[in-house]
């Protein structure tokens, strides 16, 4: 074997070998370069006959040849396997340890709907859901609410339409109406949601949120009303003892009719709840009106049952230390920031509520 073959063979199974573009340039040089093999090999020829000069230069050409072939394959290899080797690096492994992707926060509103529910379901109660958009009907009439009463003024209401039949809800009670429509007793539901009145203060905001309770079924009395609030109170503060009131009131729809007011005062600012001589009313409540089973299609005279109408954001304000309920609908991220809670956290009654 001539040097010049040995030398090729060396080079060739060097490149067969290499591994990436950088290596496969530096052969190409050493073979094709200025002062490459193939040149030097060709430089030689001047000093052989015409005759062999001819059969070398075919020969070397030849080599040339099976080598540039070599290289293009190589190339192409190299690019296919580069690419691969780029894909894998740069693909998302999900096996990665989390950074911080805890960037949005649940709203105080959502994260007390879901320990209220929580609440309650854990005492059998399940969760329905009415329109916000609600009708005259559902909203006032069927709730046993007079032609005359102050809610149903304009100040009040949000209508839609100017004959006054389609209007926001102004509370949940509606869905009370829905669902016995729907079913038959014994009801043992809540229904969280968005209702609207044309108010804005401290305290109040054009949308808010209420959440609705009704529990009918035979030899429902207050004392049940009683004690099942009590329970909730408590675990929804997740404290042993509170300050709580039940006021004598008046609703259309509900005979006897009570509030619940909570003790609180504040403190840099800050709402402490539990203690204090300031109240805060957090729900209505009663027993429900014999003429709203009878709108309802169930029979009064057979069953009965409790009523309630929480509101969630002042519950939210109470539990969180938030004095003011417009911050709430503000859409201010660092408040959210601040108030918000980790969407991994969800609330049950068996973890804790708000921990
Ligand atoms: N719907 C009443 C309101 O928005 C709250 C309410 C009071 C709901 C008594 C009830 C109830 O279910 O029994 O002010």
């Amino acid at each position: 074997m001539s040097d010049f073959e040995k030398i090729k063979n060396k080079l060739k199974n060097k490149l067969i070998e290499s591994k990436n573009s950088q290596e496969v340039e530096s052969i190409k040089a050493e073979i094709f370069g200025k002062n490459g093999l193939i040149n030097s090999e060709f430089k030689k020829l001047g000093s052989l006959s015409l005759e062999d000069r001819k059969k070398v230069a075919s020969e070397i050409n030849n080599i040339k040849q099976e080598l540039t072939k070599l290289f293009n394959d190589k190339a192409i290899a190299l690019s296919d396997s580069e690419i691969d080797e780029q894909i894998k690096k740069e693909r998302d492994d999900v096996t990665l340890p989390e950074k911080d992707f805890r960037i949005g926060k649940i709203h105080p509103v959502s994260q007390v709907i879901d320990e209220i529910s929580s609440i309650f379901s854990e005492i059998g109660f399940s969760v329905e859901e009415g329109p916000d958009i609600e009708t005259e009907y559902y909203n006032f009439t069927a709730l046993n609410t007079p032609e005359n009463h102050p809610a149903k003024d304009m100040h009040d209401t949000f209508y839609i339409e100017e004959d006054m039949k389609t209007l926001l809800r102004t509370h949940t009670s509606p869905v009370q109406v829905r669902t016995m429509l729907k079913g038959r007793p014994p009801f043992k539901i809540i229904a969280p949601g968005r209702t609207y009145r044309s108010d804005s203060d401290q305290t109040h905001t054009p949308m808010f949120h209420q959440l609705e309770g009704l529990h009918i079924d035979k030899n429902i009395t207050m004392g049940h009303l009683k004690g099942c609030l009590n329970y909730f109170v408590k675990e929804f503060f997740e404290v042993e003892k509170i300050k709580m009131r039940f006021r004598p009131s008046h609703f259309p729809f509900t005979e006897p009719s009570a509030e619940v007011d909570i003790g609180y005062r504040i403190e840099n600012n800050k709402i402490v709840i539990g203690e204090g001589d300031k109240w805060l009313e957090i729900l209505g409540c009663g027993m429900v009106h014999p003429n709203v089973l009878k709108n309802s299609k169930v029979d009064p005279t057979k069953f009965q049952g409790f009523a309630f109408g929480i509101g969630i954001d002042r519950l939210a304000m109470l539990k969180y230390g938030i004095n003011d309920l417009r911050s709430f609908f503000e859409c201010d991220y660092r408040w959210l920031n601040y108030y918000g809670f980790d969407p991994l956290n969800v609330p049950t009654n068996y973890r804790g509520l708000s921990k």
